[in-house]
This record gives C-alpha cells, structure tokens and sequence, in this order.
C-alpha cells in the first residue's frame, strides 16, 4: 500500500494549474456511452476514479484512449449491458451507467456501487426516478438487474437534492420519450457541466444549476462531440488551504473563482486574502489562521461537504474555537480520529455530526491512515503544517480525487512524497502520471489588491 511521507513546517509559495473535476468528468464518462458516438473529453483529471470508470468502458465495449489530457470514447454497436461486478464495486459512480444503458440498450445488470465509506450511500432516489421512467428493477443483496421497454418523460421529484441521482435521472432523459422534469434537483457546478455536456450531443435541457431541470427527450444524438471539462473546484480548495495553513501564498490557474464561493468567505474569515481573476485565485495567509465560529455542510450553494475535512484540518492549528457540522453523510468524521493522534483538540458530539475543534498552536507528526479520499487530503494537509515527520497511509484513496498531490505540493515547496509500504520511493503514484503543472498566469500576487468577493458570488 503506497503512503505519504511529509517532512512538516514548510512554508508553501508557488503557483500551480488546476486539472479538471473529478465529480464533472465521471457522471459525463458514464454519459458518454448513450450513443454510437466518438466523444472527446478535454481537461479530463488523470486519476484512479477515471480509470475504473474506463475499464467499465471497455468491458462494455467501448474502445478508449487517452491522448494527453483527453480521453477519446468511441461507442460503436451494441453495448454489452452486463457491468462486470469487480468494475462496479470499485466506485460510486459506476451507478451512473445504469442511466445511460437503460436508454441505450433497454438493460443494465450493475452490481451495488463501492466508494468511500462515509455514510450509507444509498441509491433509492436513482431506482425510484428511473421506476418513474419505465424501468424495471430487480435488487438482490449485491446486484441490480434492470430492464426496459422504453424509457418515458416522467415527473420527478427527489426527497433529497442527490447530485448522482440528478445526473443519472438527466442521463436516462436525454433520450426518453417524452418531457422529464426533475423538482428538487442538485445544483452543484458538476450538474450544469453535465448539461453541458449533454447539449454538445444534442440534449433538450433547460434549468441544470436550478432545483428544476426539463429535459425534453430526443430520437437521435450527434455522433461527435468533444467537452472541455470544468476545473476541480475540490481540488482548488484543498490547495488553497494547503496554504493558509503553513503560512504561505499560492496562485492557482485555471479555476473558476465562483465555484469557490461557497467555502471562499471561510477563508477570509479565517485571515486570508483571496486575490480572485478572470480563470486564477491567489490566496496570502495570515501569520495564525483564526478560528470560525461555525460551519455548517449543505447542499450548493451551501458549504460543500467535500471540503469539510480539510477545513477541520486547518481549523485544527487556528487561533479559538470552531464547531464544524457535517449533514450529507453520516460518516465522514474518520478524519478526526486520526487529526487527534497528530495533537488536534477535536470533540465529536454524541451523534457524530459536530466537530468542536479547539485550536492548537502546532500539530506534530504521526503515523496515520487514510480513512477515505478527502480523509487524507485532510491529513496531507495537516502533515504539511505539522512539526516532524508525518506518514499518511493508504494513500490510494487520495489517489482517486488527485491526479498529481504529491508532484503539485512538491513543485510548492512542501517536502512529501509518495513511498511503497516498505519506504522506497513510488513515482506517479496510482494514477497515470501527467496532471497538473505550475503555470506563470497573469495573475501573481505581485501588484494584485485584495478585491471584493463579489467576485466569488455565483
Ligand atoms: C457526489 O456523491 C460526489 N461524488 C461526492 O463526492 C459528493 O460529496 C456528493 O455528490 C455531494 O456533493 C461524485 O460526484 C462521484 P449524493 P453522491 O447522491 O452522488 C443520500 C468526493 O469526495 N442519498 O448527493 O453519492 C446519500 O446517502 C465525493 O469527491 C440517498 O439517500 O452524493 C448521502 O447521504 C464524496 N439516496 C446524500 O444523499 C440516493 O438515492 C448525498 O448523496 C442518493 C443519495
């Protein structure tokens, strides 16, 4: 099992380009197979996420490649509909492809999903939409055996704004018979990407971003359609932050900086200045971050909770109190356990949602583990501002939202790097190699003012 190896107490400084979002390209994979098509996906991130999810490709019998920062799907014929159990246990959001082979070829067996495990994540909004539409669905204790005579329009409304149940119901429309209303829809970024998406193939929709999306269905798609995925706004946060706590100043290009503005206000309350431009942010720490009183994860535009442990890391070392609570999934506290062994002052409520963090001036390094991926970003993260020698194992989960962590955080000048179980050195980690490099933008920090965060607003 790989592991981060982090020598502590340096001051990160540099700039870095941004890769594209894990959480837009996965949903626009699975779309990708709706039709016999040749589709171009650009800026699409180079982790382990999207290697599973195209080894379910090619099991079902796409041809892929990677040609740079572009993965190129040409589905031809007939799909195979059977997703090969080892593929879909890997990840959540081999779900998705139930959508888009239900519409393609009138069936879809899918073993249940993997991915972290940091709640239940259960799928009975994704089966009860897609019941709504036709489908057929039989569930044993392991698999989903689904069936169709033809997908409808229906009338939609999700008792939870669930983003892979908005993609996957968007997906499973485009060609339904009929108008499809989706009430109550997520709104994250990665939604209105999809849409966008979905529209170069020839998609009706109208109100992705909104809690309404219509998507009238149509009887042909393009054949060629090529995307240029959204910047990872999870990713830019993570590095943002991976600043703020060791005192330090970073610009990051090719970001967008509204999609940071759910989380971007935290982080001037905590002392930072954000220096926001047309495609780049730059962030100059404080000397001692200050605490936040509190935050509260929610749907968007609300916090997102995929920033919520690193922000726990780095209220960890900030100047008061903080109480952090998490209500998307019930069980993304693991971070805490191990924060506390690296000197954290972390209190769990009873009911493991809340997060009371008393900061500590410095943390010191620990051996600690990876629980899930954003677990041990969050780890990384603290390590980076501990004192001493901090080891993150199981650095494979990291490995599914980051394309280059270790490279990135390197070229910062922070000492990490990814070592085998046995200490020696891994170059490139999981993922391919190849990701995000550092870029001279036009925007340094040099002569930049501290602008308003109107420019944050979405
Ligand atoms: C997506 O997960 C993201 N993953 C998650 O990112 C992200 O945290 C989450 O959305 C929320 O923003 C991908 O896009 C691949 P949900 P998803 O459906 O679709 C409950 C990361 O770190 N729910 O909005 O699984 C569910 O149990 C990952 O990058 C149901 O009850 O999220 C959870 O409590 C983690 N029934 C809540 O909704 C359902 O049918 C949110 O789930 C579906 C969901």
């Amino acid at each position: 099992m790989r592991q981060y190896k982090i020598l502590g107490g340096q001051r990160l400084s540099g700039e870095i380009a941004i890769g594209g979002a894990k959480n837009a390209v996965l949903p626009i994979i699975a779309a990708a197979c709706l039709n016999q098509s040749e589709v171009y996906i650009h800026n699409c991130p180079r982790i382990s996420d999207v290697l599973d999810s195209v080894e379910i490709l090619e099991c079902i019998g796409c041809s892929v490649e990677f040609l740079g920062n572009t993965l190129k799907i040409s589905s031809s014929a007939g799909l195979k509909y059977d997703v090969p159990d080892e593929c879909a246990t890997k990840m959540r959001s081999s779900i998705l492809f139930l959508g888009a082979l239900l519409s393609r070829e009138k069936r879809a067996n899918l073993a249940l999903p993997g991915g972290c495990s940091i709640g239940e994540r259960a799928i009975d909004l994704h089966l009860h939409g897609l019941e709504l539409m036709g489908a057929k669905i039989t569930r044993t204790e392991e698999k989903l055996f689904c069936e169709t005579e033809g997908l409808r329009g229906a009338k939609i409304n999700l008792a939870f704004a669930s983003v892979g149940a908005t993609e996957n119901l968007m997906i499973a429309a485009v060609k339904a018979r009929g108008e499809t209303i989706i009430e109550n829809a997520a709104r994250e970024p990665e939604i209105v990407d999809l849409a966008r998406f979905l529209k170069t193939l020839g998609a009706n929709i109208r109100g992705a971003g909104t809690k309404t999306i219509v998507i009238k269905g149509v009887d042909r798609l393009n054949s060629h359609a090529s995307h240029e995925t959204m910047p990872d706004r999870i990713v830019a946060g993570t590095y943002l932050l991976a600043a703020a706590m060791t005192g330090g100043e970073i610009t990051l290009a090719n970001v967008r900086p509204f999609d940071l503005a759910p989380f971007a206000s935290y982080l001037t309350e905590m002392g930072c200045k954000l220096y926001p431009d047309d495609n780049c942010v730059s962030l100059a720490a404080p000397k001692r971050l200050l605490a936040v009183p509190r935050i509260t994860t929610k749907v968007h535009p609300g916090f997102p909770t995929d920033m919520q442990a690193q922000f726990v890391a780095a209220l960890s070392i900030a100047d008061g109190q903080s109480e952090v609570t998490e209500t998307i999934f019930e069980e993304r506290y693991k971070h805490v356990q191990e924060l506390r062994k690296m000197g954290a002052d972390i209190r769990l409520t009873a009911d493991k949602k809340t997060f009371i963090t008393k900061g500590v001036e410095r943390l010191h390094g620990a051996t600690v583990t990876a629980h899930d991926l954003r677990c041990g970003a969050a780890l990384v993260l603290a390590g980076l501002a501990a004192e001493g020698e901090t080891l993150v194992k199981d650095a494979q989960y990291v490995e599914r939202g980051y394309a280059s962590l270790e490279s990135d955080l390197r070229s910062l000048g922070t000492e990490i790097c990814l070592v085998g179980a046995g200490g020696e050195a891994v170059f490139g980690g999981g993922a391919l190699v190849g990701g995000a490099s550092p870029l001279f933008s036009d925007c340094s920090l040099v002569g930049m003012s501290p602008r308003s965060l109107d420019s944050f607003r979405v």
